[in-house]
């Protein structure tokens, strides 16, 4: 669980992040699949190249859940439960994917707010994005 202090710099750079969300999810996404394209066999679905709307739709998606689970940091679990099933039983994402995405979430917003991204706002950017994948992989046990 997060401290009030690491609650207090999700907030903080929520707030910065809130204002570009539907850009920072689709730049994490073109890093997700460039950097790992494995994970690209999720989306056979979709025309992922750069910018596609597809890609926009869907990072602003992704973002949105995010976003959800700041404002119910303290219950991210019921947050993101209809998420958690979707993921685990309907995609069948594997966990190791979380990681992967979580990265490239955490990538995104430091190269875009670099002064933001102080130490302390990265571990508890870092704890909170894991707090997230957790809750959306503990359905696979
Ligand atoms: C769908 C969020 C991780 C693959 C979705 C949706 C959301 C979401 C909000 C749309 C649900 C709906 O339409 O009702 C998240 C969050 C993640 C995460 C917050 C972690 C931070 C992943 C990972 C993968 C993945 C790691 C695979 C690499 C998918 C796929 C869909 C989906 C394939 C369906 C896309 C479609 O056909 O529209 N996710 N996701 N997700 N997610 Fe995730």
């Amino acid at each position: 669980t997060l401290t009030q202090a690491e609650k207090a710099a999700v907030a903080t750079i929520w707030a910065r992040v809130a204002t570009q969300a539907d850009a920072i999810g689709a730049e994490s996404l073109e890093r997700l699949f460039s950097s790992y394209p494995q994970t690209k066999t999720y989306f056979p679905h979709f025309d992922i190249s750069q910018g596609s709307a597809q890609l926009r739709g869907h990072g602003s998606k992704v973002m949105n859940a995010i976003g959800e689970a700041v404002k119910n940091i303290d219950d991210i679990r019921g947050a993101l439960a209809k998420l958690s099933e979707l993921h685990a039983y309907i995609l069948r994402v594997d966990p190791v994917n979380f990681k992967l995405l979580s990265h490239c979430i955490l990538c995104s917003v430091a190269a875009r707010y670099p002064s933001d991204f102080t130490p302390e706002v990265h571990a508890a950017w870092d704890k909170f994005l894991s707090s997230v994948s957790s809750v959306l992989t503990e359905k696979y046990r």
